[in-house]
């Protein structure tokens, strides 16, 4: 009788353990995939970058295109796959249509600009949490993308003429130019299953 009380005590115990550790873990949650986010993002940042600026020295901004049109959906594709989340790019102007943002994801948008004008840094705006979606709850990470020098050779507003007419031709809905340094191009874009 005194084990079996003993064994039930432990076992409760135990459970309490569990149950805080639970709670614990449930805290510690949102800041470990903040941080995976972050590194993910950091990750195809730097890696589109160091791709973009090599194509543009070797071939210019017209032949450059050709790595934002296959490189940038390829290292989307990769992280998505590598994580089992769904990493992309968007913006509330688009190039590509296939990058238009949903709900959530214009609304996070225009959060950031009316925090840009409210005098926070385009490089350091980021918004996350736990969002219901198609009925199960996902979480959601956005990081804004700020306009560099770089950027203005195909999304400012005075492009090469041959920039231009490629652009045009591969994306006739095109309404990503017309940014100036600084302004935010756009958001990565994260949603990870809970
Ligand atoms: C050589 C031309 C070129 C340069 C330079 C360039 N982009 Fe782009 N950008 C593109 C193309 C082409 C797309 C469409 C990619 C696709 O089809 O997914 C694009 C798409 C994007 C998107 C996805 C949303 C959308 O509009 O479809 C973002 C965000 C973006 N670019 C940000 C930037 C930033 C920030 C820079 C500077 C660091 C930059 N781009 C420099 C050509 C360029």
């Amino acid at each position: 009788m005194a084990s079996s009380l003993k064994a039930a005590l432990a076992g409760l115990a135990a459970a309490l353990v569990l149950g805080a550790a639970a709670v614990a873990a449930a805290d510690d949650d949102t800041a470990r995939r903040v941080e995976q986010s972050r590194a993910v993002v950091a990750d195809f940042a730097k890696t589109l970058k160091g791709e973009l600026t090599r194509a543009m020295s070797e071939g210019g901004p017209t032949a450059a295109i050709g790595v934002c049109q296959q490189v940038a959906p390829a290292i989307a594709a990769d992280a998505s796959q590598r994580t089992g989340w769904t990493v992309g790019r968007t913006s509330l102007r688009v190039r590509n249509p296939a990058n238009a943002p949903d709900a959530w994801e214009q609304e996070t948008l225009r959060g950031f600009e009316a925090r840009k004008a409210a005098g926070e840094k385009p490089s350091e705006l980021e918004t996350y949490g736990f969002v219901e979606q198609d009925g199960r709850k996902v979480f959601r990470y956005m990081k804004a993308i700020p306009t560099g020098k770089l950027c203005l050779a195909c999304h400012g507003s005075e492009l090469d003429p041959a920039v231009r007419a490629a652009l045009a031709e591969a994306y006739p809905g095109d309404r990503a130019t017309g940014f100036a340094l600084g302004d935010i191009r756009g958001a990565f874009t994260i949603t990870q299953p809970r």
